[in-house]
């Protein structure tokens, strides 16, 4: 398959370069979906130089293997426009998928790729699309999503670097059911605040699908956001299907209140978990729903051929795993055993 092959109605794609910047998880699998559909010429992770401490030996395995399957690495060392620029030479489009605590570096990625030339820039999104929450008076880590949206718009646009922000909700076959208080092992639950909000989710998997979608279509896909949800529930639903019920000893909840002493605890101890129950938060305030606004729609009907998996089916899953001991390839038992801060709960 190629960027042109398929769908005959749609004009076939002058790009076939593109760039990754990290080689972290999402990066990761976007990297092997590009080089596996051969969608690209040319696919590149742009990543910083591993160091030769055991820190980083996974990390150069992971590029490694990258490497091994047909990836073009380039390493950089200063989060600087020039460096950039130097390694997007050639490259047509670049897709961000930067940690949420580097996303102020996509500044120099920016201007990195308008020197460069590069045509097509999308920022490290595929998540929520609300960041400011009016129950906590602080500008949180992803606020600075923003910043990186407002500075796309204004400078790149004008000197032709086209962007789309791509939303897609929580991916639960990713991160850790725990991080959001589901605790599936054990079947409990702790809920913050009543858990009727609503949550859009979409798979990584169903995630990468959309993303080689969009990237085919330059024309329909540039200059927009794109909100895609594989299903949107609420966390009392979650609750019910982790713990058989939405009440009773194995539910426990959360205040508002409670929640918000917890995250200045968390935070204080520079404890790794303060992000998440600043996300559990955002959730019962309704912000991870994002097509919570009356000018906010989906635009699933724009990618026929995803038939996303839902919410259900992916805990359904994770609960078979665990119970059976099978993996099914998704990683999934891992995530979902993998020790999280008790602090967390
Ligand atoms: N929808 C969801 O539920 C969900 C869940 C998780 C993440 N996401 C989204 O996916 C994107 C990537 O998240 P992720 O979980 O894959 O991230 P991650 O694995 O934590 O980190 C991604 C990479 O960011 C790079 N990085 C980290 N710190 C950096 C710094 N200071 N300067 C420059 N680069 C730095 C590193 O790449 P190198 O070391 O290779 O340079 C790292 O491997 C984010 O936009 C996030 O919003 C969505």
């Amino acid at each position: 398959m190629s960027l042109a092959d398929d769908n005959s109605s749609v004009a076939p794609s002058p790009y076939t370069t593109v760039a990754v910047v990290s080689t972290g998880a999402y990066a990761e699998h976007f990297i092997k979906a590009f080089l596996q559909y051969g969608v690209f010429t040319e696919v590149r992770a742009v990543t910083r130089s591993p160091s030769n401490t055991a820190a980083d030996s996974a990390k150069r395995k992971r590029i490694s293997e990258l490497q091994a399957l047909g990836a073009d690495i380039h390493e950089y060392t200063e989060n600087t426009a020039e460096a950039f620029q130097r390694a997007f030479q050639g490259i047509d489009i670049v897709v961000s998928a930067v940690s949420v605590s580097a996303v102020p570096t996509q500044m120099a990625m920016i201007d990195g790729a308008m020197a460069a030339g590069v045509k097509w820039f999308l920022p490290s999104e595929f998540g929520v699309s609300h960041y400011t929450s009016r129950y906590l008076p602080l500008k949180g880590p992803l606020d600075h999503m923003v910043d990186v949206q407002r500075y796309l718009r204004e400078k790149a646009q004008s000197s032709g670097l086209a962007y789309t922000i791509v939303y897609t909700g929580l991916a639960m076959d990713y991160l850790n059911p725990q991080s959001i208080g589901l605790i599936v092992s054990k079947r409990e639950a702790v809920l913050v605040g009543r858990g009727g909000a609503k949550v859009s989710f979409t798979t990584l998997k169903d995630t990468v699908r959309l993303l080689i979608e969009i990237l085919k279509r330059p024309e329909e896909m540039q200059n927009r956001t794109i909100r895609f949800a594989g299903s949107t529930s609420n966390m009392r639903e979650l609750v019910k299907i982790v713990t058989g019920n939405d009440r009773g000893e194995n539910v426990r909840i959360l205040s508002i209140d409670e929640a918000k002493k917890k995250l200045c605890e968390l935070a204080q101890r520079k404890d790794a978990m303060a992000f998440f129950m600043y996300c559990r938060i955002l959730i019962e305030e309704g912000l991870a729903q994002i097509d919570r606004n009356p000018d906010e729609r989906l635009d699933n009907h724009l990618f026929p051929d995803i038939r996303p998996e839902h919410i259900f089916e992916t805990l359904a899953q994770l609960i078979h795993d665990l119970e059976t001991g099978a993996d099914a390839g998704t990683g999934m038992i891992a995530s979902a055993t993998k020790p999280v801060s008790p602090a967390a709960e």
